[in-house]
């Protein structure tokens, strides 16, 4: 009798270890899911938590589209909304994959950032032929019009300029040889965001900017001079409320630590927020086992994310991607020996990763409630 049920047992564990093997991967990932989520668990602290998404994924990709619909409450557009998309042509624009991802946003109840409005990189081919000294303020200006025109209202934040600090360049300002501080002068900077407000009252305009995260030389003068820029907006009155801090990191490469911390304050004493935009972490440069890799990986996540968060004007953690199938790295950074990139919460089967635990536990340890911010 008693050998009799044991062996029912038994059969019973192994026809459903069969039926899992079988079951579409949501119910196998259940743990990681609605309450256990990073968005339920970001939502406990305050925090906005997302990635930037690809809106033909979101269309033809259930395993995509429900990992996006449950992790995050804030979405970024990774290509969807920068000029080479939105701008076919000089008198013609393309909204629909934007709006198929607000659409998105909408029915999941997420926010919606737009990344960007003026950058030196996605610009349409037209562009070189046809932008001038003469009319290049005036493409700034009417584009931002109607791009932020369009999503008047509907979105949490604007990156309205992008990368435009790059030391090496030499100039005393920092600012990038760019083709807009080429054409328009280095009140670019300025007029963009001005125009972002007078299209749209209520989104929050970023500043966003990468290589500001580590406390190497490089970096820590990048840091001054993006500080620099953001402080002599303010003094001129012009409306920007948040600096966006990429976060593209590597692997084995040195830790983010005081200059950041430093950094996120004086942006904090201008009353301003901070968005880690675009976080990643490469392991271009790690050798040894995809666990031994993980490992060192999610460490990295963790530290990342202990820094910033413990800042309470930092309030959105955005990562590059959510799956590793789908990541920039691979093209940015890839590995030289053949291997994908491991670098995001989940894996290429949208099996979490030993990052999104590491994200997850640095929420959980987020101070509960972050004091009311200015606008
Ligand atoms: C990257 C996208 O991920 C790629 O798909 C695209 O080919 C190039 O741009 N900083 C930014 C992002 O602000 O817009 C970039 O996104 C990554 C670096």
């Amino acid at each position: 009798m008693q050998a009799q049920s044991t062996r029912r047992q038994f059969l019973r564990q192994t026809i459903s270890a069969a039926a899992a093997s079988l079951l579409p991967w949501s119910a196998l990932s259940q743990e990681v899911n609605g309450v256990q989520s990073l968005r339920t668990h970001a939502e406990a602290r305050g925090l906005l938590v997302g990635c930037a998404v690809v809106p033909e994924k979101l269309a033809d990709e259930p395993a995509y589209a429900n990992t996006v619909a449950q992790q995050a409450n804030l979405l970024v557009a990774e290509n969807a909304m920068k000029w080479k998309a939105l701008r076919p042509a000089p008198d013609k624009y393309n909204f629909a994959p934007a709006d198929a991802i607000l659409a998105f946003a909408n029915a999941h109840n997420q926010r919606l950032r737009g990344h960007n409005l003026c950058w030196h990189e996605a610009l349409p081919d037209w562009f070189q032929s046809t932008a001038t000294h003469a009319n290049a303020r005036r493409l700034l200006t009417d584009h931002i019009q109607r791009v932020a025109g369009h999503f008047a209202g509907k979105l949490h934040s604007w990156d309205v300029v992008n990368e435009a600090i790059d030391v090496k360049d030499g100039r005393p300002d920092g600012l990038r040889k760019s083709p807009w501080l080429e054409l328009v002068g280095p009140d670019y900077i300025e007029i963009a965001f001005r125009a972002a407000r007078l299209a749209d009252s209520t989104a929050l305009l970023t500043y966003n900017d990468y290589g500001i995260e580590l406390d190497t030389p490089d970096q820590q003068q990048k840091r001054v001079q993006v500080l620099a820029l953001v402080q002599r907006l303010r003094l001129r009155g012009v409306p920007i409320h948040a600096v966006g801090v990429q976060s593209h990191l590597t692997a084995g490469e040195g830790v983010p630590g005081s200059g950041l911390r430093d950094f996120i304050r004086e942006v904090a004493a201008l009353d301003m927020q901070v968005f880690i935009t675009e976080l990643d972490v490469s392991d271009h440069k790690l050798t040894g086992s995809p666990a031994e890799r993980d490992a060192a990986t999610a460490k990295l996540y963790g530290d990342y994310l202990n820094l910033v968060l413990a800042e309470p004007n930092v309030t959105a953690v955005l990562t590059w991607g959510i799956t590793d199938k789908y990541t920039w790295l691979n093209h940015q950074h890839p590995r030289s020996d053949g291997q994908p990139q491991r670098c995001l919460p989940f894996d290429a089967d949208y099996q979490p990763t030993p990052v999104f635990f590491a994200m997850r536990k640095a929420f959980d340890s987020r101070r509960q409630t972050p004091p009311a911010l200015g606008s």
